[in-house]
Protein backbone atom coordinates (compact mmCIF):
# COMPACT_ATOMS: atom_id res chain seq x y z
CA UNK A 1 0.00 0.00 0.00
CA UNK A 2 1.56 3.41 -0.34
CA UNK A 3 1.16 5.69 1.86
CA UNK A 4 0.18 8.87 1.00
CA UNK A 5 -2.65 8.87 -1.13
CA UNK A 6 -3.49 13.24 -1.30
CA UNK A 7 -6.30 14.12 1.06
CA UNK A 8 -9.28 15.76 0.11
CA UNK A 9 -8.42 18.86 2.70
CA UNK A 10 -11.45 21.20 1.72
CA UNK A 11 -14.11 18.41 1.28
CA UNK A 12 -17.23 19.00 -0.74
CA UNK A 13 -19.77 16.41 -0.79
CA UNK A 14 -20.44 14.50 -3.49
CA UNK A 15 -23.33 16.19 -5.20
CA UNK A 16 -26.48 14.09 -4.88
CA UNK A 17 -29.58 14.01 -6.52
CA UNK A 18 -32.12 15.20 -4.18
CA UNK A 19 -35.73 13.93 -4.12
CA UNK A 20 -39.31 15.04 -3.42
CA UNK A 21 -41.92 12.89 -2.78
CA UNK A 22 -45.60 13.08 -2.95
CA UNK A 23 -47.81 11.19 -1.09
CA UNK A 24 -51.58 11.31 -1.69
CA UNK A 25 -53.38 10.67 2.04
CA UNK A 26 -56.54 9.03 3.23
CA UNK A 27 -55.90 5.83 1.11
CA UNK A 28 -56.70 2.37 2.85
CA UNK A 29 -53.73 -0.45 2.29
CA UNK A 30 -54.97 -3.72 1.95
CA UNK A 31 -52.80 -6.69 0.60
CA UNK A 32 -49.47 -8.41 1.13
CA UNK A 33 -46.17 -7.02 0.99
CA UNK A 34 -42.51 -8.97 1.17
CA UNK A 35 -40.32 -7.58 3.87
CA UNK A 36 -36.65 -7.44 2.43
CA UNK A 37 -33.27 -8.00 3.79
CA UNK A 38 -31.52 -6.08 6.47
CA UNK A 39 -29.86 -3.35 5.66
CA UNK A 40 -27.80 -2.99 9.24
CA UNK A 41 -26.95 -6.95 8.75
CA UNK A 42 -26.04 -6.85 5.32
CA UNK A 43 -23.41 -3.42 5.91
CA UNK A 44 -21.65 -5.80 8.27
CA UNK A 45 -21.58 -8.88 6.14
CA UNK A 46 -20.18 -7.54 3.52
CA UNK A 47 -17.54 -5.84 5.66
CA UNK A 48 -16.76 -8.93 7.18
CA UNK A 49 -16.20 -10.57 3.43
CA UNK A 50 -12.88 -9.07 4.01
CA UNK A 51 -11.55 -11.35 6.95
CA UNK A 52 -11.14 -13.45 4.21
CA UNK A 53 -8.89 -13.82 0.69
CA UNK A 54 -12.33 -16.33 -0.60
CA UNK A 55 -15.01 -15.58 -2.29
CA UNK A 56 -18.36 -14.90 0.01
CA UNK A 57 -21.84 -14.80 -1.45
CA UNK A 58 -24.49 -12.93 0.19
CA UNK A 59 -28.03 -13.39 -0.57
CA UNK A 60 -31.46 -11.45 -0.08
CA UNK A 61 -29.38 -8.11 0.18
CA UNK A 62 -31.59 -5.06 -0.23
CA UNK A 63 -31.21 -3.24 -3.13
CA UNK A 64 -30.56 0.23 -1.52
CA UNK A 65 -28.17 2.71 -1.63
CA UNK A 66 -26.05 2.22 1.70
CA UNK A 67 -24.95 -1.58 0.21
CA UNK A 68 -24.14 0.61 -3.22
CA UNK A 69 -21.90 2.83 -1.19
CA UNK A 70 -20.85 -0.07 0.57
CA UNK A 71 -19.94 -2.11 -2.28
CA UNK A 72 -18.11 1.01 -4.27
CA UNK A 73 -16.10 1.11 -0.80
CA UNK A 74 -14.70 -2.18 -1.24
CA UNK A 75 -13.75 -2.04 -4.91
CA UNK A 76 -11.93 1.29 -4.25
CA UNK A 77 -10.22 -0.43 -1.64
CA UNK A 78 -9.53 -3.59 -4.57
CA UNK A 79 -11.74 -5.91 -3.52
CA UNK A 80 -13.73 -7.90 -6.12
CA UNK A 81 -17.66 -7.49 -5.44
CA UNK A 82 -19.94 -8.70 -7.83
CA UNK A 83 -23.18 -8.31 -8.36
CA UNK A 84 -24.51 -10.68 -10.51
CA UNK A 85 -28.49 -10.56 -10.23
CA UNK A 86 -30.60 -8.51 -8.06
CA UNK A 87 -30.69 -9.04 -4.34
CA UNK A 88 -26.92 -11.17 -4.53
CA UNK A 89 -23.56 -9.50 -3.85
CA UNK A 90 -20.18 -11.43 -4.33
CA UNK A 91 -17.27 -10.74 -2.47
CA UNK A 92 -13.45 -11.89 -3.18
CA UNK A 93 -10.60 -9.73 -0.91
CA UNK A 94 -7.49 -11.38 -1.86
CA UNK A 95 -5.43 -8.71 -2.30
CA UNK A 96 -6.66 -5.17 -1.88
CA UNK A 97 -4.55 -2.59 -3.43
CA UNK A 98 -5.21 0.35 -0.97
CA UNK A 99 -6.00 0.25 2.82
CA UNK A 100 -7.59 3.48 2.86
CA UNK A 101 -11.41 4.43 3.35
CA UNK A 102 -11.86 8.01 1.98
CA UNK A 103 -13.85 10.84 3.32
CA UNK A 104 -16.49 10.31 0.60
CA UNK A 105 -17.38 6.76 1.67
CA UNK A 106 -17.88 8.32 5.54
CA UNK A 107 -19.75 11.12 4.15
CA UNK A 108 -22.21 9.11 2.13
CA UNK A 109 -22.37 6.55 5.25
CA UNK A 110 -21.52 6.14 8.66
CA UNK A 111 -21.46 2.41 8.12
CA UNK A 112 -18.18 2.69 6.52
CA UNK A 113 -16.32 2.49 9.76
CA UNK A 114 -17.30 -0.79 10.45
CA UNK A 115 -14.45 -1.53 8.24
CA UNK A 116 -11.79 -0.52 10.65
CA UNK A 117 -11.85 -3.78 12.04
CA UNK A 118 -11.62 -6.21 9.73
CA UNK A 119 -9.18 -4.06 7.57
CA UNK A 120 -6.67 -3.62 10.80
CA UNK A 121 -7.08 -7.19 11.95
CA UNK A 122 -6.42 -8.70 8.78
CA UNK A 123 -4.37 -6.36 6.68
CA UNK A 124 -2.45 -4.38 10.01
CA UNK A 125 -3.10 -1.12 8.90
CA UNK A 126 -5.66 1.23 7.53
CA UNK A 127 -6.55 4.90 7.26
CA UNK A 128 -9.83 5.75 7.45
CA UNK A 129 -12.18 8.68 7.65
CA UNK A 130 -14.11 9.55 10.80
CA UNK A 131 -17.93 9.63 9.66
CA UNK A 132 -20.70 11.70 9.41
CA UNK A 133 -23.72 9.67 8.55
CA UNK A 134 -27.43 10.88 9.73
CA UNK A 135 -28.07 13.96 11.41
CA UNK A 136 -29.31 11.97 14.25
CA UNK A 137 -27.04 13.18 17.15
CA UNK A 138 -23.15 13.52 17.47
CA UNK A 139 -22.63 9.84 16.55
CA UNK A 140 -18.97 10.12 17.80
CA UNK A 141 -16.57 6.69 16.75
CA UNK A 142 -14.61 7.04 20.32
CA UNK A 143 -15.42 3.70 21.47
CA UNK A 144 -14.49 1.98 18.19
CA UNK A 145 -10.90 3.06 18.19
CA UNK A 146 -10.74 2.46 22.17
CA UNK A 147 -11.50 -1.28 21.87
CA UNK A 148 -9.48 -1.52 18.45
CA UNK A 149 -6.58 0.07 20.98
CA UNK A 150 -7.46 -1.88 23.68
CA UNK A 151 -7.11 -4.93 20.80
CA UNK A 152 -3.15 -3.52 20.89
CA UNK A 153 -3.40 -1.03 17.75
CA UNK A 154 -2.08 1.96 17.65
CA UNK A 155 -4.12 5.14 16.21
CA UNK A 156 -3.69 8.50 15.39
CA UNK A 157 -6.33 10.73 14.73
CA UNK A 158 -4.91 13.43 12.26
CA UNK A 159 -6.78 16.13 9.73
CA UNK A 160 -10.30 13.84 10.09
CA UNK A 161 -8.24 9.98 9.61
CA UNK A 162 -7.92 7.92 12.03
CA UNK A 163 -4.31 6.49 10.83
CA UNK A 164 -4.35 2.99 12.18
CA UNK A 165 -1.77 -0.10 12.41
CA UNK A 166 -1.62 -3.25 14.20
CA UNK A 167 2.20 -3.89 14.95
CA UNK A 168 2.27 -7.59 13.97
CA UNK A 169 -1.35 -9.83 15.03
CA UNK A 170 -4.05 -7.99 17.26
CA UNK A 171 -3.59 -9.45 20.47
CA UNK A 172 -7.17 -10.72 22.58
CA UNK A 173 -8.40 -9.00 25.63
CA UNK A 174 -11.05 -8.05 27.88
CA UNK A 175 -13.16 -5.08 25.59
CA UNK A 176 -15.22 -3.36 28.14
CA UNK A 177 -18.05 -0.55 26.36
CA UNK A 178 -19.53 2.18 28.91
CA UNK A 179 -22.70 1.88 26.95
CA UNK A 180 -23.78 -0.74 24.66
CA UNK A 181 -23.01 0.05 21.25
CA UNK A 182 -24.17 -1.75 18.04
CA UNK A 183 -21.54 -1.11 15.43
CA UNK A 184 -18.94 -0.87 18.20
CA UNK A 185 -19.73 -4.43 18.95
CA UNK A 186 -19.04 -5.56 15.48
CA UNK A 187 -16.21 -4.10 15.02
CA UNK A 188 -14.74 -5.81 18.30
CA UNK A 189 -15.57 -8.94 17.39
CA UNK A 190 -14.81 -8.75 13.58
CA UNK A 191 -11.11 -7.54 14.10
CA UNK A 192 -11.36 -10.11 17.30
CA UNK A 193 -11.90 -12.71 14.64
CA UNK A 194 -7.83 -12.91 13.49
CA UNK A 195 -6.59 -11.73 16.60
CA UNK A 196 -3.96 -13.66 18.62
CA UNK A 197 -5.83 -14.94 21.62
CA UNK A 198 -8.76 -14.74 23.57
CA UNK A 199 -11.43 -11.77 23.65
CA UNK A 200 -14.60 -10.90 25.79
CA UNK A 201 -16.47 -8.43 24.74
CA UNK A 202 -19.24 -6.64 27.34
CA UNK A 203 -21.61 -5.12 27.40
CA UNK A 204 -22.04 -6.87 23.80
CA UNK A 205 -24.90 -5.52 21.89
CA UNK A 206 -27.99 -8.08 21.48
CA UNK A 207 -29.74 -6.78 18.05
CA UNK A 208 -30.26 -9.73 16.04
CA UNK A 209 -27.82 -8.32 13.59
CA UNK A 210 -25.32 -8.37 15.58
CA UNK A 211 -26.22 -12.16 15.80
CA UNK A 212 -26.67 -13.00 12.53
CA UNK A 213 -23.54 -11.68 11.94
CA UNK A 214 -21.61 -13.84 14.77
CA UNK A 215 -23.86 -16.91 12.50
CA UNK A 216 -21.83 -15.86 9.19
CA UNK A 217 -18.32 -15.45 10.99
CA UNK A 218 -18.77 -19.10 12.58
CA UNK A 219 -19.34 -20.29 8.91
CA UNK A 220 -16.27 -18.86 7.98
CA UNK A 221 -14.49 -20.80 11.00
CA UNK A 222 -14.32 -17.84 13.44
CA UNK A 223 -14.63 -19.17 17.11
CA UNK A 224 -17.63 -16.56 17.71
CA UNK A 225 -19.33 -16.87 20.75
CA UNK A 226 -22.70 -15.15 23.00
CA UNK A 227 -21.74 -17.17 26.04
CA UNK A 228 -24.42 -14.67 27.92
CA UNK A 229 -26.66 -12.32 27.23
CA UNK A 230 -24.34 -9.40 27.42
CA UNK A 231 -21.45 -11.14 26.52
CA UNK A 232 -19.08 -12.22 23.08
CA UNK A 233 -16.64 -14.33 23.58
CA UNK A 234 -13.81 -15.01 20.68
CA UNK A 235 -10.99 -17.31 20.25
CA UNK A 236 -8.83 -15.78 17.24
CA UNK A 237 -7.84 -17.46 14.24
CA UNK A 238 -4.96 -17.04 11.87
CA UNK A 239 -7.17 -17.50 8.68
CA UNK A 240 -10.99 -17.59 7.64
CA UNK A 241 -11.99 -19.31 5.04
CA UNK A 242 -15.20 -18.25 2.41
CA UNK A 243 -19.24 -18.76 3.59
CA UNK A 244 -22.62 -17.88 2.11
CA UNK A 245 -25.18 -16.54 4.23
CA UNK A 246 -28.65 -15.62 3.51
CA UNK A 247 -29.45 -12.15 5.29
CA UNK A 248 -32.03 -12.16 7.81
CA UNK A 249 -35.17 -10.08 7.11
CA UNK A 250 -35.55 -6.00 8.30
CA UNK A 251 -37.12 -5.78 11.07
CA UNK A 252 -37.15 -1.70 11.07
CA UNK A 253 -38.85 -2.15 7.58
CA UNK A 254 -41.15 -4.41 8.80
CA UNK A 255 -41.91 -2.28 11.88
CA UNK A 256 -43.05 0.64 8.95
CA UNK A 257 -45.31 -1.42 7.38
CA UNK A 258 -47.11 -3.10 10.43
CA UNK A 259 -47.57 0.94 11.51
CA UNK A 260 -48.92 1.81 7.51
CA UNK A 261 -51.36 -0.87 7.88
CA UNK A 262 -52.71 0.54 11.30
CA UNK A 263 -53.01 4.01 10.73
CA UNK A 264 -54.69 3.69 7.23
CA UNK A 265 -57.00 1.10 8.73
CA UNK A 266 -55.74 -1.69 6.14
CA UNK A 267 -55.34 -5.03 6.13
CA UNK A 268 -52.04 -5.98 5.09
CA UNK A 269 -50.12 -9.52 5.78
CA UNK A 270 -46.14 -8.99 5.87
CA UNK A 271 -44.07 -12.26 4.45
CA UNK A 272 -40.64 -12.81 5.78
CA UNK A 273 -41.27 -10.39 8.96
CA UNK A 274 -38.96 -11.25 11.79
CA UNK A 275 -41.23 -11.84 14.12
CA UNK A 276 -39.31 -12.70 16.93
CA UNK A 277 -36.99 -9.89 16.61
CA UNK A 278 -40.15 -7.52 17.02
CA UNK A 279 -41.20 -8.47 20.40
CA UNK A 280 -40.86 -4.64 22.09
CA UNK A 281 -42.32 -3.00 19.14
CA UNK A 282 -45.21 -5.73 19.00
CA UNK A 283 -46.22 -4.86 22.70
CA UNK A 284 -46.42 -1.48 22.15
CA UNK A 285 -48.46 -1.57 19.04
CA UNK A 286 -50.59 -4.38 21.14
CA UNK A 287 -51.01 -2.36 24.13
CA UNK A 288 -52.31 0.75 21.61
CA UNK A 289 -55.44 -1.75 20.40
CA UNK A 290 -53.81 -2.03 17.07
CA UNK A 291 -54.82 -5.84 16.17
CA UNK A 292 -51.79 -8.51 15.17
CA UNK A 293 -51.30 -11.45 14.60
CA UNK A 294 -47.98 -13.40 14.24
CA UNK A 295 -46.88 -16.83 12.73
CA UNK A 296 -43.33 -17.27 12.40
CA UNK A 297 -42.36 -15.29 9.24
CA UNK A 298 -45.53 -13.20 8.87
CA UNK A 299 -47.55 -10.72 10.40
CA UNK A 300 -51.47 -9.61 9.59
CA UNK A 301 -52.04 -6.12 10.71
CA UNK A 302 -56.06 -5.23 10.97
CA UNK A 303 -56.42 -1.67 10.98
CA UNK A 304 -58.87 -0.03 12.92
CA UNK A 305 -60.81 2.62 10.28
CA UNK A 306 -59.27 5.94 11.16
CA UNK A 307 -61.11 8.27 13.11
CA UNK A 308 -63.20 5.76 14.47
CA UNK A 309 -61.13 6.54 17.76
CA UNK A 310 -59.60 2.57 18.54
CA UNK A 311 -56.43 3.32 19.45
CA UNK A 312 -54.82 4.18 22.89
CA UNK A 313 -51.85 6.52 24.39
CA UNK A 314 -49.14 4.75 25.70
CA UNK A 315 -45.72 5.80 26.68
CA UNK A 316 -42.63 4.23 25.06
CA UNK A 317 -38.67 4.10 25.94
CA UNK A 318 -36.31 3.12 23.34
CA UNK A 319 -33.49 1.35 24.55
CA UNK A 320 -31.21 -1.39 23.37
CA UNK A 321 -32.32 -4.73 22.37
CA UNK A 322 -34.35 -6.13 23.46
CA UNK A 323 -36.02 -3.02 24.10
CA UNK A 324 -37.58 -0.31 21.66
CA UNK A 325 -35.32 0.07 18.77
CA UNK A 326 -34.60 3.89 18.49
CA UNK A 327 -35.08 2.98 14.70
CA UNK A 328 -38.52 2.12 15.55
CA UNK A 329 -39.35 5.17 17.26
CA UNK A 330 -40.56 7.49 14.60
CA UNK A 331 -42.88 5.01 13.33
CA UNK A 332 -44.15 4.59 16.63
CA UNK A 333 -44.76 8.02 17.31
CA UNK A 334 -47.06 8.85 14.28
CA UNK A 335 -49.41 5.85 15.49
CA UNK A 336 -49.40 7.36 18.73
CA UNK A 337 -50.64 10.59 17.19
CA UNK A 338 -53.39 8.60 15.73
CA UNK A 339 -53.77 7.09 19.54
CA UNK A 340 -56.36 8.55 22.18
CA UNK A 341 -54.48 10.39 24.88
CA UNK A 342 -51.54 11.34 25.83
CA UNK A 343 -48.27 9.15 24.92
CA UNK A 344 -44.72 9.97 26.46
CA UNK A 345 -42.19 9.47 24.03
CA UNK A 346 -37.95 8.81 25.31
CA UNK A 347 -35.55 8.60 23.45
CA UNK A 348 -32.78 7.50 24.90
CA UNK A 349 -30.11 6.06 22.66
CA UNK A 350 -29.48 9.59 20.15
CA UNK A 351 -30.25 13.21 21.85
CA UNK A 352 -31.68 14.30 17.77
CA UNK A 353 -33.76 11.77 17.32
CA UNK A 354 -36.74 13.39 18.35
CA UNK A 355 -36.27 16.48 16.13
CA UNK A 356 -38.32 15.45 13.33
CA UNK A 357 -41.70 15.65 15.47
CA UNK A 358 -41.09 19.37 14.71
CA UNK A 359 -42.33 18.33 11.01
CA UNK A 360 -44.97 15.91 12.19
CA UNK A 361 -45.97 19.02 14.25
CA UNK A 362 -46.55 20.90 10.64
CA UNK A 363 -48.86 17.65 9.61
CA UNK A 364 -50.73 18.81 12.71
CA UNK A 365 -49.65 16.45 15.02
CA UNK A 366 -50.18 17.73 18.61
CA UNK A 367 -46.38 17.65 19.77
CA UNK A 368 -44.92 19.27 22.70
CA UNK A 369 -41.60 19.02 23.30
CA UNK A 370 -40.30 18.44 27.22
CA UNK A 371 -36.46 18.38 26.25
CA UNK A 372 -34.02 16.85 24.02
CA UNK A 373 -34.95 12.74 24.94
CA UNK A 374 -38.75 13.29 26.04
CA UNK A 375 -41.80 14.73 24.27
CA UNK A 376 -45.46 14.02 24.63
CA UNK A 377 -47.88 13.45 22.09
CA UNK A 378 -51.39 14.16 22.73
CA UNK A 379 -54.19 12.68 19.79
CA UNK A 380 -56.00 11.69 17.87
CA UNK A 381 -54.87 14.13 15.84
CA UNK A 382 -56.37 14.92 11.96
CA UNK A 383 -52.80 15.35 10.25
CA UNK A 384 -53.26 17.43 6.78
CA UNK A 385 -50.56 17.43 3.77
CA UNK A 386 -47.78 19.50 4.39
CA UNK A 387 -44.38 20.54 3.20
CA UNK A 388 -41.90 18.79 4.99
CA UNK A 389 -37.78 18.08 5.36
CA UNK A 390 -36.84 14.85 5.72
CA UNK A 391 -33.69 14.92 8.00
CA UNK A 392 -32.51 11.62 8.24
CA UNK A 393 -33.76 7.75 7.13
CA UNK A 394 -35.62 6.58 10.11
CA UNK A 395 -37.95 10.09 10.22
CA UNK A 396 -37.73 10.10 6.04
CA UNK A 397 -39.84 6.40 6.66
CA UNK A 398 -41.96 7.75 9.56
CA UNK A 399 -43.42 10.97 7.41
CA UNK A 400 -44.36 8.53 4.40
CA UNK A 401 -46.49 7.04 6.94
CA UNK A 402 -47.72 10.48 8.41
CA UNK A 403 -48.59 11.37 4.51
CA UNK A 404 -50.69 8.26 4.07
CA UNK A 405 -52.55 8.87 7.18
CA UNK A 406 -53.03 12.77 6.06
CA UNK A 407 -55.89 14.88 4.56
CA UNK A 408 -54.68 16.24 0.83
CA UNK A 409 -50.79 15.64 -0.72
CA UNK A 410 -47.81 15.71 1.37
CA UNK A 411 -44.87 16.97 -0.07
CA UNK A 412 -41.57 15.44 1.35
CA UNK A 413 -37.96 17.18 0.14
CA UNK A 414 -35.04 14.96 1.06
CA UNK A 415 -36.74 12.03 -0.50
CA UNK A 416 -33.59 9.99 -1.04
CA UNK A 417 -32.65 9.64 2.15
CA UNK A 418 -35.09 6.77 2.28
CA UNK A 419 -33.68 4.78 -0.57
CA UNK A 420 -30.25 5.17 1.80
CA UNK A 421 -32.38 2.10 3.95
CA UNK A 422 -35.55 0.83 2.30
CA UNK A 423 -35.47 -1.10 -0.85
CA UNK A 424 -38.32 -0.22 -3.35
CA UNK A 425 -40.47 1.63 -0.75
CA UNK A 426 -42.80 3.69 -3.11
CA UNK A 427 -43.66 0.72 -5.03
CA UNK A 428 -44.24 -1.02 -2.08
CA UNK A 429 -46.89 1.35 -1.28
CA UNK A 430 -48.17 1.43 -4.68
CA UNK A 431 -48.50 -2.05 -4.48
CA UNK A 432 -51.21 -1.38 -1.45
CA UNK A 433 -52.58 0.87 -3.26
CA UNK A 434 -50.79 4.02 -1.92
CA UNK A 435 -50.76 7.05 -4.57
CA UNK A 436 -47.08 8.07 -4.39
CA UNK A 437 -44.58 9.31 -6.89
CA UNK A 438 -41.16 10.65 -6.33
CA UNK A 439 -39.96 13.07 -8.60
CA UNK A 440 -36.07 14.79 -8.78
CA UNK A 441 -35.59 18.12 -7.14
CA UNK A 442 -32.28 20.19 -8.27
CA UNK A 443 -29.31 18.79 -7.62
CA UNK A 444 -27.53 19.87 -4.70
CA UNK A 445 -24.79 18.73 -2.15
CA UNK A 446 -26.04 16.16 1.10
CA UNK A 447 -26.43 18.10 3.89
CA UNK A 448 -23.57 17.62 6.43
C1 LIG B 1 -26.62 1.13 14.90
C2 LIG B 1 -27.55 1.09 13.71
C3 LIG B 1 -28.59 2.21 13.80
C4 LIG B 1 -29.30 2.16 15.14
C5 LIG B 1 -28.29 2.13 16.29
C6 LIG B 1 -28.93 1.93 17.65
C7 LIG B 1 -26.15 0.25 11.92
C8 LIG B 1 -25.47 0.53 10.63
N1 LIG B 1 -26.77 1.28 12.49
O1 LIG B 1 -25.91 2.36 14.87
O2 LIG B 1 -29.54 2.00 12.74
O3 LIG B 1 -30.11 3.30 15.27
O4 LIG B 1 -27.37 1.04 16.11
O5 LIG B 1 -29.68 0.78 17.67
O6 LIG B 1 -26.14 -0.86 12.41
N2 LIG B 1 -21.67 5.85 20.92
C9 LIG B 1 -20.59 6.55 21.41
N3 LIG B 1 -19.36 6.29 20.89
C10 LIG B 1 -19.16 5.36 19.92
C11 LIG B 1 -20.27 4.63 19.44
C12 LIG B 1 -21.50 4.90 19.94
O7 LIG B 1 -20.73 7.41 22.28
O8 LIG B 1 -18.02 5.17 19.50
C13 LIG B 1 -23.00 6.12 21.46
C14 LIG B 1 -23.95 6.71 20.41
O9 LIG B 1 -23.81 8.09 20.29
C15 LIG B 1 -25.28 6.30 20.95
C16 LIG B 1 -25.00 4.94 21.60
O10 LIG B 1 -23.60 4.88 21.78
O11 LIG B 1 -25.70 7.20 21.96
C17 LIG B 1 -25.45 3.75 20.79
O12 LIG B 1 -25.04 3.90 19.45
P1 LIG B 1 -24.62 2.63 18.57
O13 LIG B 1 -25.31 1.43 19.12
O14 LIG B 1 -23.14 2.58 18.50
O15 LIG B 1 -25.22 2.97 17.16
P2 LIG B 1 -24.61 2.51 15.77
O16 LIG B 1 -23.96 1.20 15.94
O17 LIG B 1 -23.82 3.60 15.18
Amino acid sequence: MADARPFHWEFSPPPVQREVLRVAGGRTLNGRVQISGSKNASLKLLAAATLTGERCRFTNVPEIEDVRVMAETLRDLGVVVDHPEPNVYEVASGDVDWLFVPLEAAAKMRASFILLGPLLARFGRVIISNPGGDRIGRRPVNLHVEAMRALGAEIEYRNGYYFARAPGRLRGTDVTFPVVTVMGTENAILAAALADGHTTIRPAAQEPEVDALIGFLQKMGAEVHRTAPDTVEVEGRKRLRGADQHVVSDRIEAGTFVVAAAVTGGQVTLDGAPCEHLGAFLEVLEEAGVQLHCERETIEVRGAPPGSDAYRACDITTAPYPGLATDLQPPTAVLLSQATGTSLIRETIFEDRLEWLGELARMGANVEMIDDHRAALTGPARLHAAEVEIGDLRAGASLILAGLAAEGTTTIHGGHHVHRGYENIEQKFVDLGAQMERVAEEMTTTPA
